[in-house]
């Protein structure tokens, strides 16, 4: 029971630790479509994934996961 306490406050940080491997915090993203007009990709997202941590982005085709992945790896 202990163990399974320390695993959820490992997996619920507070505050994204300094030393993460990748932290994005409440990143809204839009693109400008030829038809000039706006398209938001991302809104409000913030994501702390820490050094050594595996992490997948799930979600439904067009919710943002490679506008997400391209955003970290520029
Ligand atoms: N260069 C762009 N210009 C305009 N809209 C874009 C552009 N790139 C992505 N989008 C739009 O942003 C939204 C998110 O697209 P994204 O490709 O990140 O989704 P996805 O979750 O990776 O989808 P899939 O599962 O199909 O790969 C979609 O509505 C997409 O049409
Ligand atoms: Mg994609």
């Amino acid at each position: 029971m202990q163990l399974q306490s320390m695993a959820a406050e490992k997996l619920s940080p507070a505050a994204p630790p300094s030393d993460a491997a990748i932290a994005i915090d409440d990143v809204t993203l839009r693109f400008l479509t030829p038809d000039g007009h706006m398209m938001t990709a991302i809104r409000d997202f913030t994501m702390t994934v820490a050094r050594g941590e595996f992490a997948c982005v799930v979600g439904p085709t067009g919710c943002g996961k490679s506008t997400t992945l391209n955003l970290v790896t520029g």
